[in-house]
């Protein structure tokens, strides 16, 4: 039987990517959506993954969603808590929305996706947990007072998590992707854009392809000794 790999955010940007990798790698694979019915139905008609929709900013959600995969494919083995969203705002202008929805959905929305299936795999005796966190969590970025302490936050998990999963062959690690040509990326104004890419050592946004090949290294059965590590994938933009 092959493992069982869920993939919040899962049906777009790096996070299809990520779902589409894992299936060829011969994983049974789930992905999770927010609310794009539409795109989700479009990408298991294209991939044959199953989608499952729910808020993973939502303890009750994401532990009904994650018991309903379990029981259609079975337990998971594999997470890839990938699910974000961004709210960018200069700090003066942010809202306390702004603030609680990215908090919500970037960092709790880990500890919701995690903490309902850490019980099995700590029975289970294996677990591969793997949270996309960002450059922006290494090094802050003007308009992401909220983003950037979530995906600061997100190293903290995992380093956190690896230590205490490392006995029950739990490894939980962090990819730190750059500017990867996703609709999130598209969205920052042009002009900003093109500066960002000014920084960017190989001249070039990154493809979601080269940030799920890392997800690929990190839950295969022998990575076991790579444990709350973070990858950085960012084009040479940002060393840490
Ligand atoms: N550095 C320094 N100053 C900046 C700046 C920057 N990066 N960006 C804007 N400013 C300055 C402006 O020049 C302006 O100064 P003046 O008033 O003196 O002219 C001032 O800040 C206010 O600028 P705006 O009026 O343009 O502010 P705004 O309310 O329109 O908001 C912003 C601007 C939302 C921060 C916008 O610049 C932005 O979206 N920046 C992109 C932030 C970013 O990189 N987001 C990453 C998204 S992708 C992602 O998150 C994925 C990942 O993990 C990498």
């Amino acid at each position: 039987m092959s493992r069982v790999a869920l993939v919040t955010g899962g049906s777009r940007g790096i996070g299809a990517a990520i779902s589409k990798t894992l299936k060829d790698a011969g994983y049974t694979v789930a992905a999770t959506y927010a609310g794009n019915d539409e795109k989700a139905a479009a990408f298991t008609a294209e991939t044959g993954i199953k989608t499952y929709k729910w808020n993973v900013g939502s303890y009750d959600e994401s532990a009904a969603g994650l018991a309903q995969v379990e029981a259609d494919l079975g337990p998971i083995d594999i997470v890839v808590a990938n699910a974000g969203i961004t709210r960018d705002a200069p700090f003066h202008k942010m809202t306390r929305e702004q603030w609680q929805e990215v908090i919500d959905t970037n960092l709790t929305g880990v500890f919701n996706t995690v903490h309902p299936i850490w019980p099995g795999m700590r029975e289970r005796k294996f677990g591969r947990i793997v949270v996309i966190s960002s450059i922006n969590g290494q090094k802050g970025q003007f308009g992401q007072v909220n983003y950037a302490a979530t995906k600061a936050g997100d190293l903290g998990i995992v380093k956190s998590l690896a230590q205490e999963g490392a006995r029950f062959g739990i490894t939980a690690n962090a990819i730190c992707p750059g500017y990867i040509a996703t609709e999130m990326v598209m969205a920052v104004p042009e002009k900003v854009r093109e500066a960002i890419i000014g920084q960017i050592p190989t001249g070039r946004l990154g493809e979601p392809e080269e940030i799920a090949r890392c997800v690929k290294f990190l839950v295969e059965d022998d990575a076991g000794f790579v444990n709350g590590s973070t990858i950085s994938a960012n084009g040479g933009q940002f060393f840490v």
